[in-house]
Order: C-alpha cells, then sequence, then structure tokens
C-alpha cells in the first residue's frame, strides 16, 4: 500500500479504511435521488405529479381493447343477411350445439324444449320472432339469452333455427 491510511490495529488484526470506489457512490446517490423523483412523480407519499393511477390505466386499456374487439365482431348483424349467408348460417348451428341442443336436442328435434324443425310455433317462426324469443326466452322454461350470447350471437343461432325446416 502506497499511501498512507488510517489504520485500526486490534489483537494483531489490521483494518484499513478503504474508502468506496467512486462508481459505487455515484450508484448509491444516484438510487436515492431516483427514489425521490419517483416518489414526487409517481403515486407514493401523494397522488403523484404524472397523475399516473392503476384505475386510469385498466379504463384506458379496457377502452381500446373494445374498440379493437367491436371491429374484429359486431355487435349486431343483418338478420335478413344472416339468413342468406352459410358461414354465418354455419356458425350459428355450432352456436346451436353448445347453447341449445341440451334441451332442444342435437337435431333440434325436441326434448326437455320443443321441436324446433316443424312449422309449430308457440311464440313464432319467422327470423324475426325466434330472435325475439331467444333473446328474451320463454316462460316454461326456456331462459333468455340475451346478456350471455349477445344480439350478433342470437342472430346467427336463429338464422340456423330458421334454416332447419319449420322458419316462416
Ligand atoms: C334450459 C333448457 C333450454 C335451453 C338451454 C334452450 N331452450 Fe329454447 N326452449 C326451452 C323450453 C322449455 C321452451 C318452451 C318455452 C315455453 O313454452 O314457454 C323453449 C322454447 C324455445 C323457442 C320457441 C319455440 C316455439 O315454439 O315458439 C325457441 C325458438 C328456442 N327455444 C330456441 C332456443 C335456442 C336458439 C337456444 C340456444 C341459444 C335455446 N332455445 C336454449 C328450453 C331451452
Amino acid at each position: 500500500m502506497s499511501e498512507e491510511r488510517e489504520m485500526h490495529v486490534f489483537d494483531g488484526i489490521e483494518e484499513h479504511d478503504n474508502p468506496p470506489p467512486t462508481w459505487f457512490n455515484l450508484l448509491f446517490i444516484g438510487t436515492i435521488v431516483w427514489g425521490i423523483g419517483y416518489l414526487i412523480l409517481m403515486p407514493g407519499i401523494g397522488p403523484g405529479l404524472l397523475g399516473w393511477s392503476q384505475n386510469k390505466q385498466y379504463d384506458a386499456e379496457v377502452a381500446s381493447a373494445k374498440e379493437r374487439f367491436a371491429k374484429a365482431a359486431p355487435a349486431t348483424i343483418d338478420l335478413a343477411a344472416a339468413m342468406n349467408d352459410p358461414l354465418v348460417v354455419a356458425d350459428g348451428k355450432k352456436i346451436f350445439a353448445s347453447s341449445c341442443a341440451a334441451c332442444h336436442g342435437p337435431e333440434a328435434k325436441g326434448a326437455i324444449g320443443p321441436n324446433l324443425t316443424d312449422a309449430e310455433w308457440l311464440y313464432g317462426g319467422t327470423a324475426e320472432e325466434i330472435v325475439h324469443t331467444v333473446t328474451k326466452g320463454a316462460p316454461k322454461g326456456m331462459p333468455a339469452w340475451e346478456s350471455q350470447l349477445g344480439a350478433a350471437n342470437i342472430t346467427k343461432v336463429a338464422a340456423f333455427v330458421h334454416s332447419l325446416g319449420g322458419g316462416l
């Protein structure tokens, strides 16, 4: 050791006072400055100068997701167009298999719920009336599907039901 530093000796053990390197001190002071800056800008001691909050960020992300989703899957679709589009009717068939077949049977020929393939209708057999029944439900055990499926899916499944042969 070239320069003489303060030294402490105890029990034959020499203890030198080695100052920490400059880079370490800068890093150490830097974390304190960063921490104070963070507490001032972000919610910490107070609400934070930047005005950022979890709720605001969440709302912004939900809004942008809704916007993107609305373009990918419109909330409503045109009934007449749906009935004439085999792809949409095929979509309706899938919805029927997962949401309706349990009560109306896999072929829609009736089980707990009535046969939907004949021209006998309790609540009307036009596509509009089927949409209405599925949306609002019917008193003797037919659930309302409005909130669960949404208007676009109800239009699809109604177009499928209407195509089964009983549609008026
Ligand atoms: C929990 C059993 C159940 C499920 C699931 C169900 N239905 Fe029904 N549905 C019924 C019953 C029971 C009726 C008869 C209601 C009445 O007479 O008031 C009915 C009636 C109907 C009618 C009216 C038939 C007519 O003669 O006017 C239509 C249309 C219909 N359902 C379509 C659907 C579609 C489409 C789905 C799937 C989205 C579906 N149902 C799911 C039980 C069910």
